[in-house]
């Protein structure tokens, strides 16, 4: 590694995310609610500490937005770095090999350096921390080449509601000439990419009512339609043999790609041996005539997350139950929007129930999917950045993943995004056991610095 800064701060870089890691801010948690406070300040104050100005809580409806930037002269060009420090919950506790909270490095077979397990490593203080102390050292070495704010935000894992009117209320504070967002995936250490597409989401949760009460299930089973019966029935009936989803109009909106762009996307080295190997499956599944990698990047989706209902305690209860509940994910790609999905979905799956069977469709959050350019000054900064550190030229993908704010970026500052992540699909994220690679946060601090140099370069000299 080059930077003789960075070499010599490689423990403290790592000390100080691990006490950021240590905070459970989960966002999803009303108990976590000092947590989350705790966090924004950590950043807060270690922005400060690396010579950041203007730097504040920003109060919004939910949980506080951490801003803070340094103008060198309006005239160079301004990056505006976000990132969330609100995690996932950990849950299932039992399933992690050390506690989500106090992180512990450990190797693995993808990571034989040592990866940081905790919740949050990966998604996304690791790599929000790498803007931090990328900053730092810029500013520690003379070498900031342009102007930087940093946005912050608390609630992206619950849906960035109140980021949205943070940004309309404050066009002006966020001007800037791109957004940088380290808080995806690349294909391998060894195989450098940058996604250029994000899906949109539209999340439902449903509830399905019987009978007015929970019955014997012997006395009245039989002669009623059982609500988990008939969900799970209506769910079975959202794709059909070629794994389509049924909703009427569901494909409609859909940019197709032409085959030239699908060949070019299949490109992207992808191993299907080792991906089943990895999940302990012996066979993938999906949407008939796509590749993997096209069902997770350019194709749209259903999933049901969770399902509940009924009795579900130890030992057995006979019980027809009165009602049934499930919560829906339908990941979009352009130009589907979530208004549209949602109310498509509705209306089917109000339709799809039988006599006898009550339907609520409760939505929930959305987000609108992304393309971002791969010809922008900006991409081809970031392009020339990970080809300086990883000596290979990253490959353009789309991630499966949801960012819903990008859109609103794009729609409401008039700002286009680069989306150069440093993770791997692989890192477990909202998983058990989530981590980050040691060599991925400092390859990262090494890398983002010369996004800002070759972005400044790249800019138009202002008169
Ligand atoms: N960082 C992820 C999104 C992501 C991960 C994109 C990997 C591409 C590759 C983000 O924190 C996330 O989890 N987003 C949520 C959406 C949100 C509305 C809860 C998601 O995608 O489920
Ligand atoms: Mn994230
Ligand atoms: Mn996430």
């Amino acid at each position: 590694m080059s930077n003789p800064y960075l070499t010599e701060n490689k423990q403290k870089f790592l000390d100080e995310l691990f006490e950021l890691l240590r905070i459970p801010s989960i966002s999803a948690d009303s108990a976590c609610h000092e947590d989350i406070i705790s966090a924004a300040n950590y950043i807060k104050n270690k922005l400060t500490e690396a010579g950041a100005e203007n730097v504040e809580l920003c109060e919004t409806a939910g949980n506080p937005i951490v801003y803070g930037e340094k103008i060198i002269d309006i005239a160079l060009p301004t990056i505006l770095v976000y990132g969330h420090y609100d995690v996932q919950p950990a849950v299932p506790l039992e399933l992690w090999e050390t506690p989500p909270f106090e992180p512990t490095v450990r190797k693995t077979k993808i990571h034989p350096d040592g990866a940081i397990f905790a919740r949050g490593a990966c998604d996304d203080k690791g790599q929000v921390y790498m803007h931090v102390k990328a900053f730092e050292m810029m500013m520690n070495t003379n070498t900031l080449p342009c102007n930087v704010k940093f946005m912050i935000e608390g609630e992206e894992e619950v849906g960035s509601a109140n980021l949205g009117t943070f940004c309309i209320a404050n066009k002006a504070k966020l001007k800037a000439d791109v957004v940088l967002i380290s808080d995806t995936s690349m294909i391998a250490n060894d195989t450098p990419s940058i996604d250029c597409g994000l899906r949109g989401l539209s999340y439902v949760e449903v509830e399905i009512t019987g009978p007015n009460r929970d019955l014997h299930s012997g006395v009245y089973g039989g002669a009623i339609a059982n609500p988990i019966n008939m969900l799970a029935k209506m769910i079975a009936g959202l794709h059909d043999e070629n794994n389509r989803i049924t909703i009427p109009g569901f494909y409609d909106k859909i940019m197709e790609l032409n085959e030239d762009e699908r060949n070019e996307l299949n490109k992207a080295p992808f191993d299907i041996e080792d991906y089943k190997t990895d999940l302990g499956i012996d066979e993938v599944w999906g949407e008939k005539g796509y590749t993997v990698s096209e069902r997770t990047g350019i194709r749209p989706t259903l999933d049901c997350n969770g399902i509940w209902g009924g009795y579900t305690g130890e030992g057995a209860k006979t019980v027809l139950p009165s009602k049934a509940f499930a919560k829906i994910s339908m990941r979009l790609v352009p130009a589907q929007d979530s208004e549209s999905i949602t109310a498509l979905f509705k209306n089917h799956f109000i339709h799809m129930a039988p006599p006898g069977i009550k339907v609520e469709v409760r939505p929930h959050h959305g987000g609108e999917p992304v393309i971002t350019p791969t010809d922008s000054p900006a991409y081809l900064a970031a392009e020339r950045a990970m080809e300086t550190t990883y000596g290979k030229k990253p490959i353009p993908t789309r991630g499966g993943g949801s960012i819903p704010i990008v859109a609103l970026f794009e729609k409401e500052l008039g700002l286009k995004s680069v989306l150069m992540g440093f993770g791997l699909d692989s890192d477990a994220l909202h998983s058990p056991n989530e981590h980050y690679g040691i060599v991925n946060y400092f390859k990262g601090i090494e890398t983002i610095p010369y996004f800002y140099k070759y972005f400044t370069e790249s800019f138009p000299v202002k008169p």
